[in-house]
């Protein structure tokens, strides 16, 4: 990786350069960019991997958020090569769920340690093409690792009970078994990490998986197919197992309505994911949404404001805004409220905007130009709406799609604008004066990711816990919003779609149960003490 940092910063503007001019060569063909190449993607690459790699859809070319200069391309896959791919992923599950769980944790084991040692290649590149800082980008195949990790334990601890059976002789058992082919459709924001939560425990679970990635960050998917790929081709198993099509929605139309796709993740907007839901639900499918999120964090008179800062900071300014666990609305104590905004407008202030392969940077851009679009317009509404805008509000002069990190105060908690999930830095800075009106607000929202308050009160937080309190997926105390660990179940209620994935018993959703009774003896007893004669 030597010569990486160096690499970076010939995506800085360069002098004398015509746009046009600069449009027209591909990073991945200059110099360099060469170490693009150790995640073996070249100017064109294939978008499809079933065991062999292809592709005969369109071709799209992804752009780096930083400045808009176009990456490398992929060829993506039709309805053909879909067709080819679900009918190999299916051939190469016969294979896999034969294989016992505990060598299938070997084997993503060997993938945890492949992704090891090209982490931060991984990372520079979701960094390059998603356009969130290196850390960030860093920390996402850092999460794949932890889930590889997690699962290689779970291979050898996933079962059911065997419950104590009212009839003598009889066994009553809980049997666990693959779904069979798990298709999982993930969002720019994480490109590496939401694949990671469930292809590892799809796996050790006994089932194929087929990815369909954001075509904005399909070199991602490549990249990571190609890890994965290696694995599974070093160990003589088909390559199926973890197939891969790049392609748009008529792909991800033919996942939500086939029949073969016994279960489909989806992570995504609440809007495209309530058309996926209809269409897996109106074919008696199973499906595991990641939705949209509208998280709150709340901040009582007692709290701790050398936590809530920096808390605030990182979970609404982090990534840009641009995670469904991102804070979009602040909820301060009437006490409290003038002092914290003050704070937070002067780190806000201090924020270091750049380029986000930049060790230094704090702060990078939005992924794409419809991205800050919808920055502004929802400015506009708030303004509109009664907001004032505390800091930033504008787009920032450079090349890139750069929106200045936003404070809005003053609005109403039920203003639309608040009740509206932007996928940018906006933060919506709210009074309040009781803990009971506190915690309706927190739920009135039709998202339920995730939450925290800052308080010591004991008393509080296990109300905030408890049936009366927050009514989201993930529930925090002195931490922010964002940054979960993969350990637990990751998701959350109501809009946000219901799903759990990564740690916990979220492996469950991955596999179909069956209740097993079985009678040892050479009687018929039957249930409820029936007698049938
Ligand atoms: C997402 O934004 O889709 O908790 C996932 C977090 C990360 C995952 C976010 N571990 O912020």
């Amino acid at each position: 990786m030597l010569g990486l940092r160096r690499a970076f910063s010939a995506l800085l503007p360069r002098a004398g350069l015509s746009p046009a001019a600069a449009m027209s060569t591909l990073l991945i063909s200059q110099e360099r960019y060469a170490w693009l190449r150790e995640l073996g993607l070249q100017e064109e690459n294939p978008g499809v991997y079933n065991g062999r790699w292809g592709g005969r859809g369109q071709v799209v070319t992804t752009y780096c958020p930083a400045n808009n200069e176009p990456i490398a391309s992929v060829r993506q896959g039709n309805l053909e090569d879909y067709e080819e791919t679900v009918k190999k992923a299916k051939e190469a599950w016969k294979v896999w769920a034969d294989i016992p769980a505990p060598k299938r944790g070997e084997i993503v084991r060997q993938i945890g340690d492949a992704l090891r040692q090209k982490i931060k290649v991984l990372g520079s590149l979701v960094s390059l093409e998603m356009g969130k800082i290196f850390v960030e980008g860093v920390g996402e195949v850092q999460e794949y690792v932890d889930v590889c990790d997690y699962a290689v334990g779970l291979s050898r601890m996933i079962g059911g009970p065997i419950l104590p059976s009212e009839r003598p002789g009889h066994a009553l058992i809980e049997q666990w078994n693959p779904v069979g082919l798990v298709g999982v459709i993930t969002a720019f924001n994480f490109p590496v990490a939401v694949y990671g939560w469930n292809s590892a425990i799809a796996m050790i679970c006994g089932n194929a998986c087929l990815w369909k990635g954001a075509p904005t960050t399909s070199l991602v998917s490549v990249a990571v197919t190609k890890i994965i790929a290696k694995v599974l081709e070093d160990n003589k198993l088909p390559g199926a197992i973890c197939s891969l099509v790049c392609g748009g929605a008529d792909i991800g139309t033919a996942m939500a309505r086939d029949e073969r796709m016994d279960l489909l993740s989806f992570t995504g907007s609440t809007k495209v994911g309530k058309q996926v839901a209809l269409m897996v639900q109106e074919r008696f499918g199973r499906s595991l949404l990641e939705l949209g999120g509208n998280n709150a964090i709340i901040v009582f008179e007692d709290a701790d404001l050398n936590l809530v800062i920096p808390s605030a900071l990182f979970a609404a300014v982090g990534t840009a805004g641009q995670r469904c666990t991102t804070a979009r609305r602040l909820f301060l104590h009437e006490s409290i409220h003038d002092e914290v905004v003050a704070k937070l407008a002067k780190a806000y202030a201090q924020v270091r905007i750049g380029d986000p392969w930049d060790s230094d940077t704090l702060y990078g851009p939005l992924h794409t130009k419809e991205a800050v679009k919808m920055f502004l317009d929802a400015v506009e509404q708030a303004k509109q709406q009664g907001g004032s805008v505390v800091c930033g509000g504008k787009v920032i002069n450079r090349p890139g799609n750069y929106v200045e990190p936003t404070i809005v105060t003053g609005l109403p908690h039920n203003a639309p604008i608040v009740h509206t999930e932007t996928f940018a830095p906006i933060l919506y800075v709210l009074k309040f004066k009781e803990e009971e009106e506190v915690f309706a607000w927190n739920n009135e929202v039709k998202q339920g990711l995730s939450s925290s308050i800052f308080t010591k009160d004991l008393g509080r937080i296990f109300r905030w816990l408890g049936p009366k309190g927050s009514d989201c997926g993930i529930v925090n105390v002195n931490i922010p919003t964002s940054g979960a660990e993969i350990g637990g179940a990751f998701g959350g209620e109501k809009h946000t779609g219901g799903g759990r994935e990564s740690g916990s018993d979220s492996w469950k959703l991955y596999m179909r149960r069956s209740t097993c009774t079985i009678n040892y003896s050479k009687d018929l007893p039957l249930a409820q003490g029936i007698k049938f004669q």
